[in-house]
């Protein structure tokens, strides 16, 4: 199980370039469902849940070929089943991207619902209701949840709560339905509006996305298209808090400073001095890191993706400052590693309130998910000594080879096999 190895303190500094965006290119592939052209897709990051998502779509007939930058997926009729299976789906909840681009365009679908995972329940009874609300007949058994309509059929459905695999599992099983489809409530993250972009490439009506409400016109079918996915926004903050803790100064190539502002606000209101250049985003901070309170919320509000990150910088703030997560249930469990390293945190239902600076000390950490292990890197940037984060499978799933990006900005960072 490969581990990285940190020497710290030391400081970012350089150039780094944000990678293709995970959460954007999930959906695109399963995009590649919605029609039998060729759909070709430029700038997918390479990571892990990427080769998940092809690996469900080739079960599913789909046939992908990397062409350089760009891969190129066909949908065919090769495979005679609509079913994903629990043996994919259990490692990659957005699997479940699949159930509407299928139940859209095969009138079926069987996939296996994706379970809990570290950072909550993640239930996804909002994509179910709304595609009833579109004809389909839905059913939960032995773990799978099978749909199926004739057609699926445009109506309105408002969602209880902002859902960004909801909202685009349903525009995806929308745009071929017959009529029109108003979706209220709806997220509105870059990412949904990259699918919207996507779609519309390929012929679909869609008018509205990274609003609350989205209206669909549907079409009969939908061609295929080239399209090239957004940088990743959680990716490019992730090493924008690496400059801020180490008190560096990074110049973030290829990111949009218009993705990244609930950010970018609060890293100014922390002491950064940030650029936004048509190369990028430079960040530098040299003087007092400010404590600053923090919500979390569905965009454009502090993206939940971000807390654990920004959680280690506010370690080194000088003073007393809360983060609420209001997002996932159980998303503090870096809380308790960061403690072992000498962080000051008390956690209190959804609030944790940090107090620093504090001398983190090098440990042996271990990685829980995703987020909390990019927190942990960055806390082993900062802390005296050498500092091990095990568990790094959970990094490599959505971080293209950070430790190449990181030690290219001065990091002494190595991955152990
Ligand atoms: C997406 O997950 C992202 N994943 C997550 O990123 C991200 O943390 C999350 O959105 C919030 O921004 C992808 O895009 C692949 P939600 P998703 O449905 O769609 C509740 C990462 O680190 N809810 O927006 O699963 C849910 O419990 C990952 O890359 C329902 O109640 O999240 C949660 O409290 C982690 N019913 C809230 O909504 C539903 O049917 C937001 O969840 C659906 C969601």
């Amino acid at each position: 199980m490969d581990r990285f190895r940190i020497e710290g303190p030391n400081r970012l500094a350089g150039t780094v370039r944000a990678s293709g965006a995970k959460n954007a290119a999930l959906p695109a592939l399963a995009a590649s469902l919605l029609t039998d052209e060729p759909l070709e897709l430029v700038g997918l990051p390479r990571v892990r849940d990427i080769m998940t998502m092809r690996k469900l779509l080739d079960h599913l007939g789909v046939d992908s070929e990397q062409e350089g930058d760009s891969l190129r997926l066909v949908a065919t009729d090769r495979a005679s089943t609509d079913d994903a299976p629990y043996e994919l789906v259990k490692t990659m909840r957005a699997s479940i991207l699949v159930l509407g681009p299928l139940v859209a365009r095969l009138g079926h679908a069987r996939v296996s619902l994706p379970g809990g995972c570290a950072i909550g329940v993640r239930p996804i009874d909002q994509h179910l209701a709304c595609l009833e609300a579109l004809g389909a007949e839905v059913e939960l058994e032995h773990g799978y949840v099978t749909a199926r309509a004739e057609r699926l059929v445009g109506a309105s459905f408002r969602f209880s709560t902002p859902t960004v695999t909801g909202t685009e599992n349903m525009l995806m099983a929308a745009v071929l339905a017959h009529g029109t489809t108003v979706l209220e409530n709806c997220a509105r993250e870059p990412e949904v509006v990259d699918l919207a972009r996507l779609l519309t490439g390929m012929g679909a009506k869609i008018d509205g996305a990274g609003n609350e409400s989205i209206v669909i016109e549907g079409v009969e079918s939908l061609a295929g298209t080239r399209h090239t996915v957004i940088p990743d926004r959680i990716e490019g903050g992730t090493y924008l808090i690496g400059a801020a803790i180490t008190g560096g100064d990074i110049l973030l190539e290829g990111a949009d400073a218009a993705d990244l502002a609930p950010l970018l606000e609060k890293l100014a209101e922390n002491g950064c001095e940030i650029e936004e250049l048509a190369a990028g985003i430079q960040l530098r901070r040299q003087g007092e890191l400010k404590p600053r309170d923090t919500v979390t919320a569905p965009h454009p509000g502090f993206p939940t993706d971000l807390q654990a990150q920004y959680m280690a910088l506010m370690t080194q703030a000088e003073g007393g400052s809360t983060i609420c997560e209001t997002i996932f249930e159980n998303r503090f469990q870096h809380v308790s590693e960061l403690t072992r390293m000498g962080a000051d945190i008390q956690v209190e239902g959804s609030y944790a309130r940090i107090h620093g600076p504090s001398r983190l000390s090098s440990a042996s950490v271990m990685a829980t998910d995703l987020r909390a292990s990019a927190c942990l890197v960055l806390a082993g940037l900062v802390a005296h000594g050498e500092t091990q984060v095990d568990r790094i499978y959970h990094l490599d799933r959505g971080y293209e080879r950070m430790e190449l990006k990181l030690q290219s900005l001065g990091a002494r960072v190595e991955r152990l096999e």
